[in-house]
Order: C-alpha cells, then sequence, then structure tokens
C-alpha cells in the first residue's frame, strides 16, 4: 500500500519558519515519523515538497495511479489554488489535507480552502502529529476498501 505525502510552499523552512506557529521540527525529522508509522502499517510513503504549484501538480499526475491515498499540506496555495483542487479531484484519490496551525484561530484569508471539498477530511492545528492520524486514517479507510 502507498500513500503519498504532498507538502507546498514553505514548507521545506520548518523548524525555522515561525517556529510559534509551526514548531521546532524539521520537515525531514517529520517525514521519517511518518515513515516509521507507515512500516509499522504495512505502508509505504512517497514523499514529495514543492514551492511551486504546478510541480506540485505534476507530482499528483505522476503517482496517482500506484497510491492508496493522499496526505496533502498545500501551505499557501490551500486558499488560493483552483488547479490543485482539480488535480486533487481528478486523481480519484482519496485526500487528507492537513494543516500543522489551525487556520480557523488565524487570519481570515486562512479559513477558507479550495481543497476542502475534495478531501475526505481535514486535519489542523495539532502540529506534525496531523499527518500520522492522516496515514492511520488513509490506510484504515483503504484496507476496508480491500486494498493491501
Ligand atoms: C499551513 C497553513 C497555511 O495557511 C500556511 O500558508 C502555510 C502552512 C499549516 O500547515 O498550518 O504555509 O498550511
Amino acid at each position: 500500500m502507498r500513500i503519498l505525502l504532498l507538502n507546498g510552499p514553505n514548507l521545506n523552512l520548518l523548524g525555522s519558519r515561525e517556529p510559534q506557529i509551526y514548531g521546532r521540527d524539521t520537515l525531514a525529522e517529520i517525514l521519517s515519523r511518518v515513515e516509521k508509522r507507515a512500516a509499522e502499517l504495512g505502508a509505504e510513503i512517497v514523499a514529495h515538497q514543492d514551492n511551486s504549484e504546478g510541480a506540485m501538480i505534476d507530482f499528483i499526475q505522476k503517482h496517482q495511479s500506484e497510491a492508496e491515498g493522499l496526505i496533502i499540506n498545500a501551505g499557501g496555495y490551500t486558499h488560493t489554488s483552483i488547479a490543485l483542487r482539480d488535480a486533487i479531484a481528478g486523481s480519484g484519490l482519496r485526500a487528507v489535507e492537513v494543516h500543522l496551525s489551525n487556520v480557523y484561530a488565524r487570519e481570515s484569508f486562512r479559513h477558507t480552502s479550495m481543497l476542502a471539498g475534495v478531501c475526505a477530511g481535514m486535519i489542523a492545528g495539532l502540529g506534525w502529529r496531523g499527518y500520522i492520524y492522516a496515514l492511520e486514517w488513509l490506510v484504515a479507510a483503504a484496507k476496508e476498501d480491500g486494498k493491501e
């Protein structure tokens, strides 16, 4: 079972970027925790981070046929990108939107997600563990569908 993990713009700077909001863990540290949990669940993570919207769409299109789910933190593109929304919808993948911070407790422009309507659900405000919870749910849902 393969799960895609896609992080968007500025998330490459986790650890040093506004740590009071996003925490002190680097993306590499978070990724290794997600990969460890995936291994325990019998799943494999295909991870990518990109600052560019088109490259994020390319990643989804490239891997959509070989995966059972998508975990996506699209960063600022969450609030603007109809193109990413279309890519998720077109992929047919079961997707979970993750945000480290509670976007609803922040500026009003973060209260709108272009992606939420094409994702099964959203986890926001639970820090890096949100990726783990998204993974656990996606694996459980795929297993219920009879996927190995
Ligand atoms: C974020 C929230 C977004 O509003 C912001 O643009 C980010 C990170 C989060 O993980 O909390 O880059 O997606």
